[in-house]
């Protein structure tokens, strides 16, 4: 057993918060790194202390232990070969979208696995090294499932928890891959497992009484060696109290009216937040919205549309190819309908502060949301969180894990273009009331179930789970 480290919690992910950059004069930087697992643990570090284990992006070796803003955090390093064939390779050629519905088709490579195994135990001896004695360790999402058991076998002192933060599929895609065993057992060897939904765990625990053949009951698998493993949902949230102070601030609020002004202050806003990713559902709301205008029912003076995408796993041709796709759609869109000074699509590319969200989201009338598959889908609950005065509209994708607790969205089939547009069009279309009334329910939602409350139920969980063994860990603080 490698000697114990000093930290009683160790978050690990394929991710840091930040992203080394090189800034405009050259010298290097760090930049916010996107998607929903970087904004949902971020608050959670801040609130126990702890190390924060992940990839700062790129292939630099030369990597020390910093800290960032008040956070502990351990680089890991990643070379060229490990980036191609661990992260755009396993991790985003052939797991998420297995996970995500096979919206695109899953590649399935030898080489691939091989470095996934290799990255995931450079990880698990990482935590191994700065985990204190009986510390708490999170892992997170599907880049790393090999490590809750590399980790077991290292550290069997330690209290282990996994989360995958986007969707478990069902078993007659899970078991199209060919290392479906490794990944059930890798999973395994963590004391709790969490899903965002009840069908994930499901997923999960049926999967190991068939492929790997422990006993089950409910939520709950038994193994040979005495330890029992749970099984079960926690849909992740928001740090929804500071989103909406952010968005009371009187910066915020300028700053959305320069947005309106800057867009020609038309009636109403549309806008969509998400990564480039394929699973977002990006070019089937885009051709909504502009038929909507192509058939009359409202026109640029009426109605602009703001798609924000930040570009994402570049370096994957799926990713490169829908790049092109979108970039030619809206060329045709506005070529077609916009007019001098108006386009009918503002589209961004960029990645911008946490401020200058929330003024986009208040800015903006109607929010649309529409992945084909999605594990929670945050942009939805952000966009709730700043509707401080219960007004805006909310048009949001039954297939992402948010449209659960939203209820009182628009709801569409993402993949029926015809309902999009009618529910685009009765968003735009609502009263004040009818708004007001939705809204307002969501709200109570998101504010009551916010990040923090999710950190206390998974570490909650954890510290009771009967196979773990270690030290408890604070739940977070509330903000
Ligand atoms: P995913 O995790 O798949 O990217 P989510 O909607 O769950 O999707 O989370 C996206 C997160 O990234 C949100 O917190 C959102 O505010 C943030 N985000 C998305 N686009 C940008 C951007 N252009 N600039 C800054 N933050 C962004
Ligand atoms: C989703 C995944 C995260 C991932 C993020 C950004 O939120 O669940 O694990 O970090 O997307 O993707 P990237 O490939 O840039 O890390």
């Amino acid at each position: 057993m490698p000697s114990a480290g000093t930290a009683d919690l160790v978050i690990v992910a394929n991710r840091l918060p930040v992203d080394r950059v090189t800034l405009a004069d050259g010298s290097p930087g760090w930049r916010t790194s996107p998607g929903g697992l970087v904004t949902a643990i971020e608050p959670v570090l801040r609130a126990n202390d702890g190390v924060w284990v992940g990839w700062p992006g790129g292939t630099e070796q030369d990597l020390q232990p910093f800290e960032f803003d008040g956070l502990s955090l351990v680089p890991m390093t990643m070379s060229a070969e490990e980036v191609k064939d661990f992260y755009e390779g396993f991790s985003n050629g052939t797991l998420w979208p297995l996970y995500h519905d096979v919206v695109a088709k899953p590649e399935f490579h030898r080489e691939w696995w091989d470095a996934y195994v290799g990255v995931n135990q450079r990880f698990a001896e990482k935590a191994a090294e700065l985990a204190s004695e009986g510390a708490t360790v999170w892992v997170h999402d599907y880049q790393l499932q090999l490590v809750p058991q590399i980790l077991r076998s290292l550290r069997p002192d330690l209290r282990i928890g996994f989360y995958l933060h986007i969707p478990f599929p069902p078993a007659e895609l899970f078991q199209q891959l060919p290392w479906r065993r490794q990944i059930l057992e890798g999973l395994l060897g963590a004391d709790l497992v969490g899903f965002q939904m009840n069908g994930g765990a499901q997923n999960f625990v049926r999967l190991v009484r068939q492929r790997v053949g422990h006993k089950t009951h409910r939520d709950l698998v038994y193994l040979p060696d005495g330890r029992t493993v749970k099984a079960a949902a926690f849909p992740i949230s928001i740090d929804a109290k500071g989103f909406e102070e952010l968005a009371r601030s009187e910066r915020v609020e300028k700053r959305a009216e320069t947005i309106r002004d800057a867009l020609g202050s038309p009636r109403k806003v549309f806008l969509g937040v998400d990564r480039l990713d394929y699973t977002k559902g990006i070019y089937a709301r885009l051709r909504a919205f502009s038929e909507l205008i192509i058939d009359g029912h409202f026109d640029v003076e009426d109605a602009v549309f703001v798609q924000v995408a930040t570009p994402s796993r570049e370096q994957v041709e799926q990713y490169r190819i829908l790049r092109d796709e979108i970039d030619r759609l809206v060329g045709h869109i506005n070529g077609d309908l916009g007019r001098i000074g108006r386009p009918a699509i503002s589209y961004l590319h960029s990645s911008y502060p946490r401020e200058e969200m929330a003024a986009l989201y208040r800015a903006a009338d109607i929010m649309v949301v529409t992945p084909y598959r999605d594990g929670m889908n945050l942009v939805a609950k952000e966009y709730v969180a700043t509707r401080y005065e219960d007004d805006g509209a909310l048009v949001l994708s039954e297939f992402a894990g948010a449209a659960d607790e939203l209820r009182q969205a628009w709801l569409v089939n993402p993949y029926d273009i015809n309902g999009m547009k009618s529910a685009l069009l009765e968003a735009y279309a609502a009263d004040e009331r009818e708004r007001g009334r939705r809204m307002k329910a969501m709200r109570k939602t998101v504010l009551q179930h916010d990040v923090a409350a999710w950190a206390d139920a998974f570490l909650l969980e954890l510290a009771a789970a009967r196979g773990a063994h270690g030290k408890t860990v604070r739940p977070a603080k509330r903000s």
